[in-house]
């Protein structure tokens, strides 16, 4: 067992990712870090389903905190800050070494999150995690050291990079993501036309505060979606209440017709314009990416839509040059308007080859 680290130091961050996108997870972070003027070395393996960020020297975890913002890292799924490690967790009992060393780091917690990397090895352990969770959860709160009645506290996260490996981190609830590993578990609805439809329903939970989800999707307001066919986007804002204008040339589900919601007009996305400004304007159009960022950002410029959903599709290699290229042209055209902005963009569970973004005026 590797020496516990000093209490309230921090060694590192730790990003969990989509299998297969380390190496944007990486280059992301490694340009986070160099932002925030932390030194250290990236360590990833490819298709591990994480990444790290080693720094030369610990840093107490509220002076990281304050120079690097774990939640504005895209292609993360969830992120801590990494505050320990054991590298060879007995079969038997590994209870004991995790104790000693959560015990070692001089913190109390409000939540315990046990993850594992999205990956098959990973889920080889999922029946290990269910019966060990609750035994940490009890050990934990026995020790004083899990107070669920205390959300301002940092939550803890044991990842188990592999059996015999525990990397241990914290993170506030407001910095990564409030589903272990990033997953949540929405159900598929029963009349949404098309599985799509967990993305926007991913989108709207990790990218909207509650508040902007009670103030903005509500029974009586104006959408427009663009790309439409069949549905499974659309169908979260019927759902919601809201009148949607759908643009596509393919068909519409029933289902989603049938809601008395919808307007379909058979146009071409990039051309088409409401005649009055709408709540929310939403884009699944499969396009370039260089393509839709300007689109998305006329919209919400010009005052056509008051903010926007919106996917870059993004099969190419340097996925993350390409959102930042994404990124700058959405900044010019807001910066032209003289437009202050807010752009939250994330690499959701339910997404693939692409990154979802939300797009607002301030
Ligand atoms: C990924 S699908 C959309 C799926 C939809 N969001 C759902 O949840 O069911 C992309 C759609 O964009 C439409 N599309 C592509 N280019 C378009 C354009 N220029 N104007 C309108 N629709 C377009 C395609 O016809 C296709 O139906």
């Amino acid at each position: 067992m590797q020496p516990a680290p000093t209490p309230c130091l921090s060694v590192g961050i730790l990003v969990q990712c989509r299998p297969g996108f380390e190496p944007d997870a990486s280059l992301e972070l490694q340009a986070a870090a160099r932002a925030a003027r932390l030194e250290g070395c990236s360590v990833d393996v490819a298709n591990s389903g994480f990444t790290l960020f080693q720094l030369n020297a610990p840093v107490a975890h509220d002076a990281l905190r304050r120079r690097f913002d774990l939640s504005r890292l895209i292609f993360s799924r969830q992120a801590c800050q990494l505050v320990g490690s054991i590298d060879d967790l007995p079969e038997k009992d590994r209870l004991s070494p995790l104790m000693d060393a959560i015990t070692a780091l001089g913190e109390r917690f409000s939540a315990l999150l046990l993850e594992t990397p999205d990956t098959n090895d990973g889920k080889e352990q999922s029946g290990f995690l269910r019966r060990f969770g609750p035994l940490l959860d009890d050990a934990l709160t026995q020790a004083g050291l899990l107070r669920t009645d205390s959300p301002h506290l940092p939550r803890l996260h044991v990842f188990l990079a592999s059996p015999k490996r525990a990397l241990l981190g914290i993170s506030l609830a407001s910095e990564g993501s409030a589903w272990p590993m990033g997953i949540p578990r929405l159900r598929m609805p029963k009349d949404a036309p098309s599985r799509s439809t967990l993305k926007l329903a991913e989108a709207i939970a990790g990218l909207l505060t509650e508040e902007e989800q009670r103030a903005t999707l509500r029974p009586g307001l104006q959408a427009v979606d663009l790309g439409a066919s069949p549905g499974g986007w659309t169908w979260q804002l019927v759902s919601r209440g809201l009148r949607v204008t759908a643009i596509d040339n393919g068909p519409m589900a029933p289902s989603v017709v049938a809601t008395g919601l919808l307007e379909h007009l058979r146009v071409d996305g990039f051309t088409w314009k409401p005649r009055k400004p709408v709540e929310w304007m939403v884009c699944d159009m499969v396009e370039q990416p260089s393509r839709i960022a300007p689109l998305m950002a006329e919209w919400v410029a010009s005052g056509r839509c008051r903010r926007s959903i919106f996917n870059l599709k993004l099969p190419m290699k340097r996925r993350y040059d390409e959102v930042e290229r994404c990124r700058a042209l959405i900044d010019q055209r807001m910066r032209a308007g003289n437009i202050k902005y807010t752009l939250r963009i994330k690499h959701l569970y339910h997404d693939r080859e692409e990154v979802t973004c939300y797009l607002t005026r301030r």
